[in-house]
Order: C-alpha cells, then structure tokens, then sequence
C-alpha cells in the first residue's frame, strides 16, 4: 500500500485540498526548520491571512526536528522511530471542523484503512479534556484512553505560535518485543509507538521581552494533525523498527556492501544513523541549505559530521556517502523531485564536506581518544573546544561520542571559550550589524509589522518614516546630520538582497532632506535601508520621497541571468542547474553544476545565443501563480530559494520561465547587450559564468576600444594587427643577427706570427672569447692567443697555449692585474676577470710584451 497516496486520498475525499510539502526553510524566524504540517498554515490559524475558500486541507510535509524546539537529533540511531528528518501526514481544519471529526476520521483511517487491529491502539489525552474522552468513547474503551499534562498532551509550534491541546493515539508493538523500564504509555521505550497527533488548535501563544509566555483565544478552533509516515510504514510492513522497514533498507543494504560487513548487533546503530543523516542532509542540500558554520547551515553540517564520524568507525576513510544517494531518489525521488533534478549538484556538496572532515577527523579522533584515557567523569572543556575549533569537530558530536561512555562535557568551560572566540569575532566585525540580535528585529517586527514592498511598480515613492535605527540596529527617533544608520520606510520602493539580487541604492529627499540610501537588506522580514544623512536631521514619522538609482541596470543583469540559465541548458545539455548568482548593476555571476571546464567555442555560442534572445525583443511576464500550476509550466526553480504556495513566475516568452522574486526588464531588448567576461571553476562540478549587458557592456566594450586604441597609437598608428606583425618580424631579424654576431669565430685581427707559433692578441667587442680560443687551438699547431672582452663595467680575459713556451695561466696572472682583476689556469688554458674597461689597451700591449719576451 502507498500508504502517503491513501492518506491524500482519504482527506481528499472528504472534501479537503491537497497541499504540497513547503520548503524546510520555513517563512518565519522563529522557526529553525519546518517542524510540522502545520507550518505553512500558521497565519491562517491565528487570522492574520484570511482563511482560504476551502477551509480544509491535507498535505504529506517534509519536517527536520534538529535544532530549534522539536530537537530529535540526540535520540537518532539510540531509538527505533526517532529522525532528524521525516514525513508528517496531516490534515487541517482552519476553523472548520472540530474535535468530533477529527477524532472519527483519525479513526477511519486507522481502522479501515490502514486495518490496525484495534486491540493494539491506546489513546491519550489532555487531563482537562472531558470532551475528548466522551467523543473516544464512541471508538475505543473508556479504560485505553489515558489522561496526560501539559508535558506530554499540550502542542505548540515553537515559543510562539497556534498551539492547543492534543490527543495522541498509540500502536501498542508487544511486551514480548519491548519490555524496558520506560516501555509503558507515556514512557520513552518503544513499545507503545506514537503514531498520530490530533492538535486542538484553540490558543496563539505569544511572549512578551520579559520571557512571559500568553496564550490568546484562536479566532475559531481548528485542528491539525500530524502522523509520522515511518512509523506507519513499519507497523505496516510487519518490522519493529523504522530502519527496518522498506524505507531505509535499501540503503543500509548498500552501506554494507560499500563498508564490505554486514551490520552486527554491535555496528547497526552506526549504520542506522547514517541513514538517517544522509536522508536529511540531501534534502537539506537539495533545497539549498548547505554547510556552514551557523544557523541552518551549521545543523546540515553537525548531522553531516555526525554520519562521517559513524562511517569512520566502519572503517570509511575517504568520502563514501554520496554512493548511497542514487538509493535514496530510487526510494524518495518519484515523490520528491527536487531530490532527483539536484542529483549532482548534492553529490558534490556531500562528497567536499566528507572530504573536509576526513582530513581532520583522524588527528581529533586521536586528541579525543587521549583525553578520554585522562577523564573520570568530566570530559575537558578546553579539549572539546579544540576539538570544535581545530579539527572540525561540533560539540554535540563530542557529546555523542561521550553520551556512548556516560561522560558528559565541561560545558561551562566550552561556553566561556566559546563566547571569548566569538566576542573577539564580534569586536573585529562592530559597525557591520551583525551585532544585532534576533531579538532586536523581533520587536520591531512586533512593534510595526512588516514593511510592504512597492518597487516592482515603483522606482520612487512617496513614503512615511516609520523607524530609524543606528548604526547597531537601535531603534532612535532621530538620525542627525552626517551620521550612518538603517531607515525602515512605511512602503518602501528599495528592493532587499535576495534571490542573488542586490538591494537596491538611491536616496530619501524633499524639500528638506538628502540622505543616501546605501544598502537594503531583509532582517527577519523587516525591509531595511542603510542611510546617510546628508544635510539635516532625519526622524521618525516624517514624510519622504523614497527614489531608487540603480534599478534599470541591476534588472538588466537579472533578466540577462535567466536567458543565460536557458542558454547553458540549449549549449551543455539540461542537467545544468543553478548553483548560486549574482545580479548587480555592473555585472553578473551565475554558477552552476557541469563537470568540466566549458570550451572556447561554447562560451562563445553561449554568448551568442543570449545575444540573439536580446535582439528577438521578447517580451517579459510576470505573474503570480499556485505552486503546482508554476511546475506544470515547466518554471526553473532557482536553487536554494524557498518558496510558497503562491509563486512569482518570471517569463521570457518561450526560452525561460523561472520561480523568481527579482525585478526584471520588460522586454529582452533592454538588456542592450552581452558579454561573457569570464569562466571559471568554483568547486569540483560547478563552474561560474561571469558576464556583463546594458551600460556595463558599453563600458567593458569600450575598454577595449580605449586599450585597443593604445595598442595603436604605440605601433605608430598603423592597423594594430598589422603593426604587430611588423613589430613581431623585426624582433626575429634582430635575433637573428644577433646569433650571428655571438656564433662569430672570425679570427681578431691582430695576429703575428713570432718563429712558427702564432700570437694572437686583442679585444674582442663581440662573440664567445672562450670558443674564439679553444676554436684558434683546434685550427693552428703552435699558438698562444691571449682575448680581452669588455663586458659592460667588466673585462674578461682568456688565454690559451699549444705547443709553446707561454704558460697560460702565468700570462694571464700577469696581465689581468693591469685591468685591476686577478685570476689563473693551466698552462694550456686559463681565464680571468677585471673591472676597468679603460686599460683593455693597456694590458693588450703588456700581453704582446710578455710572449714576445716568453717564447
Ligand atoms: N503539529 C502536530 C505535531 O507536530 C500535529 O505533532
């Protein structure tokens, strides 16, 4: 049985929408990732978006519980259903239908459908909730619904959000199977497995700064469910645990055979959580988060190191994990197609962290091993802080691997070493904002709402003031003259950096005022701009004329970046995907997943091809459509966005459609033009196109308009080609005469002849002195040559005798002192050197003087 289609199915029938899975990035800062099925809906259970048409809906979502409040990731491989990464069934009633149906359709569900026996479900409920128990008493026996706390049957989202309380049903698996301590309903063995939570939405819960927690009458009760599609599975399939059921096996099978063992009573836990982890790591990576050293990328990355540290006890010491990935699409990727389209691109990712951690998981794992001999029952905060900073090592992987010796850490002391390490990074960043915490954006968000954003009509706007802030995101009422703060306008026309689209820059005016705005970025939904003042104070409430500057051309590069996305496809085939991009005013960068360097001539008909899509004049769309319907059209997913259920849909006729956020030009022919100005390598498997269009192309085109000009006016103002050319020919004739020149073995002139031996005597301006002699000694039977060289500031001299009475090495010893050098030899051949060009003469004289007189 699909069991996920069944349950789709079932809701459908009973008159709700199916929803798809939102992304695990959900649209909230108070959220790490999306936890439940409830998420995407949560405005709409507190009111603060007006419910849709049909008020009922159903969705199978992918939720992470690593981090944030629902945190599952400790239990994972010690339990037999606990993941960091599952599928939750839900069904959600936005003020709809209540408890009553809630309860006999869960029931339905699980009786006809799923056909579990009934002897084996047990239900709990709030202590409060005689209403529950009434309306379960129509299905189960009064004496299996059991009452529970806060604790165990209050739900809530997070810190803040809808929340109520729950009814939970269990799958009693046997005490012949489980029979532990905390195997009973309400304990944490596995025996009684929970399966589905019926949520009475009935309260929001807010906090105030002080910590206070308030729960405030939801609008009208509503219900949302959710049921963890593993679990279902296993029971199903007959198996006590997830890891066994058809959802995991396939992967561990192949774990095995990768690691060459098969898993024992001793390795399985290993091998389990492995294949959790690579579950939520290439979800994770598929939907853009990847690794990092904070937030969600910081969780990707402590799972990640957590899979390598198990696969390192099976014996792995190079990357292995991403063999397993094309097991995970044959078992997720039909219903998860994202998982499939990123295939490369998330192999990659996996295999560069693998490969970071391997080199140094061998040194922290012999730092570790040392210190545990050390520890009784403390293990050393100063280690693991090591550990953490130089070998890789996230402190809850310490933990996990202390939590396996029942040693815990000093985390007093890794906390004081850890703040000191961030304080230090903290004071090396002032001034930039990122001292500002969460909180601070909290309470504005709280204070004033969101910000709407006007500039897709709009590139100047008539606008209100409604805070300012400094420089460190406090809020002021006032910035005065030539100070540097963020400005959040009523409706603002500056479009935030997202999407790989730069903010916008321009400037505030009236009559009055000048300030500039440098920056806009989004802090946790706030759309702010970073200011100057200019001539006179700014403050809060005061009305604006908000004007962008650099619009035209950022739009430009963003439209140019979608016909280039579609080109690559036409040119290298359509595996490419987006990896990352930029959009600015004077440029574009576009990086993407393909294997190899591109060649000259694709670069060049990536080029063109762009260039032709420009000259079409093809007109550009923007529309704003559900999801599913987005997909149907075949629209581009830009990578590592996240998305809604409504999505904005930029077209360029029939070469591109994308999910898309950014503000494009209207027409492809306002882009002007095109020019790859770059390709490189960014990692193994993704490549990055640099280019530029609109006035940057007229600037970069006219740069080597200018450089080509010098090049000219430099070879005297002929055609540069053919001046190069020319130059190019006399450089070769010029070396050519200078070989000659060099090879030179003309004998010097002055040469007499003294009885039968022949002196040769002189300075020699060019050629090699030292082949000169030795080429006079092979010519004549009786010599003796003596050559002086100037060689700049310097002489050399050689000498050389065949034959005679002159010993060459006491002629020269007798002749270089003359040109103030020294130096000696063989009788046959010696040379030396001196340093004053003005005596050659001299000393040539001297030389004929000496073998006259020696020979
Ligand atoms: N939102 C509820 C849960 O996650 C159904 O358990």
């Amino acid at each position: 049985m699909d069991i996920r289609k069944e349950y789709l199915e079932f809701f459908k029938n009973k008159g709700h929408d199916v929803v798809s899975s939102m992304p695990l990035v959900p649209d909230d800062p108070t959220l790490m990732f999306t936890n439940a099925g409830m998420v995407q809906f949560k405005d709409i259970f507190t009111g603060a978006v007006p419910k849709p048409a049909n008020p009922t809906a159903t969705s199978c979502q992918l939720c992470v519980r690593a981090g944030g409040k629902h945190n599952d990731l400790e239990n994972v491989g010690y339990t037999a259903r606990h993941h960091t990464l599952f599928e939750m069934l839900g069904n959600f009633s936005f003020g709809d239908y209540f408890k009553k149906d809630a309860i006999a359709y869960a029931w339905e569900f699980i009786t006809v459908n799923l056909e579990l026996p009934v002897d084996k479900l047990w239900v709990t409920i709030h202590d409060t909730d005689d209403e529950a128990f009434e309306l379960w008493k129509e299905h189960i026996s009064p004496d299996k619904i059991k009452r529970f706390g806060d604790k165990d049957n209050f739900w809530s989202m997070g810190d803040t959000g809808p929340c109520g309380p729950c009814s939970e049903i269990f799958y009693d698996q046997g005490e012949e199977h489980f029979n532990t301590e905390e195997d009973y309903l309400g304990g944490e063995g596995d025996r009684f497995l929970e399966i589905w939570n019926l949520v009475f939405m009935q309260y929001e819960q807010t906090k105030a700064a002080d910590g206070t927690i308030t729960r405030a009458s939801l609008p009208k009760p509503s219900i949302d469910t959710g049921m963890g599609l593993e679990r279902v599975i296993a029971i199903k399939e007959g198996v006590l645990n997830n890891f066994d059921s058809s959802n995991f096996q396939p992967i561990i099978k192949k774990l095995e055979e990768l690691a060459g063992q098969k898993a024992t009573s001793e390795t399985i836990g290993s091998y389990r959580v492995i294949a959790d982890h690579l579950r939520a790591a290439s979800f994770m990576l598929s939907q853009g988060i990847l690794f990092g050293n904070e937030g969600r990328p910081y969780v990707n990355r402590r799972i990640m190191r957590r899979a390598v540290r198990h696969g390192y006890l099976l014996g792995f010491r190079t990357p292995f994990l991403s063999e397993m990935y094309d097991t995970l699409c044959e078992i997720l990727g039909n219903h998860y197609t994202d998982l499939v389209d990123q295939a490369a691109y998330v192999k990659e990712q996996i295999t560069l962290e693998e490969a970071r951690f391997f080199k140094t998981i061998d040194s922290g794992m012999t730092l570790f091993n040392e210190e545990l001999a050390n520890t009784k029952d403390v293990f050393s905060g100063e280690i693991a802080f090591k550990l953490y900073d130089e070998k890789g090592f996230p402190l809850d992987l310490t933990e996990d691997m202390l939590r396996e010796k029942n040693l815990k850490v000093d985390n007093e002391k890794f906390n004081s070493l850890m703040n000191a390490q961030k304080a230090k990074a903290k004071a090396a960043w002032k001034g930039s904002g990122d001292s500002a915490t969460e909180g601070d954006f909290k309470t504005l968000l709280e204070k004033y709402g969101e910000n709407e954003f006007v500039g897709y009509e709009n590139t100047s706007y008539k606008t209100k003031i409604t805070a300012l802030l400094d420089e460190s995101f406090k809020e002021v009422t006032t910035l005065e003259k030539g100070s540097t703060g963020w400005v959040m306008l009523e409706k603002t026309p500056f479009y935030a950096t997202s999407g790989g689209q730069a903010g916008d820059i321009g400037a505030l005016e009236d009559n009055e005022h000048i300030a500039i705005i440098e920056e806009t970025s989004k802090f946790y939904g706030l759309n702010l701009s970073k200011v100057k003042v200019e001539n006179s104070t700014i403050s809060r409430g005061e009305e604006v004329d908000a004007i962008v500057v650099n619009r035209y051309e950022v739009a430009k590069h963003h439209s140019a970046t979608h016909l280039l996305q579609s080109a690559l496809k036409m040119v290298l085939g359509d595996t490419v995907a987006q990896a990352g991009s930029l959009n600015e005013s004077a440029r574009l960068r576009f990086d993407f997943t393909y294997p190899k360097a591109m060649t000259t001539s694709q670069i060049e008909e990536v080029e063109d091809l762009v260039n032709s899509m420009i000259a079409r004049g093809i007109q550009g769309s923007v529309e704003e459509l559900d999801i599913e319907d987005a997909k149907k059209k075949g629209a581009i997913a830009m990578f590592g966005e996240k998305y809604g259920n409504r999505v904005r849909v930029v077209e360029f006729g029939d070469v591109s459609v994308e999910f898309c956020g950014g503000t494009h030009v209207k027409n492809s022919h306002d882009i002007g033009s095109f020019y790859i100005t770059k390709e490189s390598g960014v990692s193994a498997g993704v490549r990055r196109i640099e280019a530029v269009c609109g006035s940057a192309a007229i600037s970069y085109a006219k740069s080597f308009m200018n450089k080509y000009q010098e090049v000219q006016s430099e070879v005297k103002n002929q055609d540069a080609i053919t001046g190069i050319k020319k130059l190019k020919d006399q450089i070769k004739e010029l070396k050519k005469e200078l070989e000659e020149a060099q090879s030179s073995t003309a004998a010097p002139i002055n040469e007499i002849m003294v009885g039968d031996v022949k002196v040769v005597v002189d300075v020699v301006k060019n050629g090699d002195i030292k082949k000169i002699v030795d080429d006079l000694k092979n010519a004549n039977e009786k010599l003796a040559v003596l050559l002086l060289q100037p060689k700049g500031e310097k002489v050399m001299i050689v000498a050389g005798s065949k034959n005679t009475n002159v010993k060459a090495g006491d002629w020269i010893k007798n002749i270089a002192p003359i040109v103030g050098g020294g130096g000696g030899g063989r009788p046959d051949f010696a040379q030396a050197g001196g340093k004053d060009v003005t005596k050659v003469e001299e000393a040539k004289v001297a030389a004929i003087a000496y073998a006259n007189e020696n020979l």
